[in-house]
């Protein structure tokens, strides 16, 4: 069985003292579950969020991270740095990397071979924008992405990389890909790994789903077959919504 995950990106949201409060509300709210839960705070909160949750069930992951080892890169962040305060897991490509902080494939490729080789796992996002699907092109844009930044990675990686499909018209727009869609392109990822590496590092890798998920979609979304959790921004802010998703997977 693959590793289902519900993750909450909270991106450039909540003080120390909100995540704090947050975390806590939580802890008391948070269904019993088979699947993995990840909080991303951001970086300036990700210390006290592993110390307050340690030997918790709710996993601390960071939102991105440079490529470098150290040096000479103002304002960055690295693999090491987030290692030694505990945190395993990163979130690489983020559609608003992407589009605000000039991220491109290139990038990504170096900051995910950087995390795999510091033994940390990462969660790749990647999507269409509304134009690529309005032209059809969605499929081959998300086989391109994959491509450029993963398919050099050798098969022995892949049991640290976490997919994560985020159309960029569905992100923090309320408009969600229907659990038709995501199921379609879900299934076409899943081929796509497989015709690259193997079909059992395939069936292997998880696979989630974001773009405006809320307690009223996530249940849908989530029974899809090739749908094997979900990335949550704006509803992963609030403990009562979160809590809900997270019940959703079961
Ligand atoms: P959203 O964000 O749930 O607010 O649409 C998803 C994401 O950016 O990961």
């Amino acid at each position: 069985m693959r590793k289902q995950i519900v993750a909450g990106n909270w991106k450039m949201n909540k003080t120390a003292s909100e995540t704090r409060a947050l975390l806590e509300e939580l802890q008391a709210q948070l269904p019993a579950t088979s699947a993995g839960v990840m909080v991303a705070p951001t970086f300036v909160n990700l210390t006290g969020a592993v110390e307050q949750l340690g030997g918790s069930a709710i996993e601390v992951v960071a939102q991105n991270m440079h490529f470098a080892d150290s040096g000479a890169y103002t304002g960055e962040i690295s693999a090491d740095m987030l290692a030694d305060i505990g945190i395993q897991t990163v979130i690489l490509g983020h559609s608003e990397r992407r589009a605000y902080f000039g991220e491109d494939d290139a990038l990504l490729e170096k900051k995910t071979a950087q995390a795999i080789s510091k033994g940390m796992q990462v969660i790749f996002c990647f999507g269409e924008e509304l134009e690529d699907r309005k032209a059809g092109k969605h499929f081959e844009v998300v086989a391109s992405q994959l491509k450029n930044a993963l398919f050099g990675l050798p098969d022995t990686a892949w049991g640290q990389i976490i997919l994560a499909y985020e159309p960029v018209w569905a992100i923090g727009t309320g408009e969600t890909a229907s659990p038709e869609q995501a199921q379609e392109m879900h299934a076409f990822i899943r081929k796509i790994v497989a015709d690259a590496y193997t079909p059992e590092v395939a069936d292997a890798v998880t696979i989630l789903y974001g773009g405006s998920v809320k307690p009223g979609n996530a249940a849908e979304i989530f029974s899809k077959p090739d749908v094997d959790g979900g990335l949550i921004g704006g509803a992963s802010l609030n403990a009562e919504d979160f809590s809900a998703i997270v019940a959703a997977i079961g």
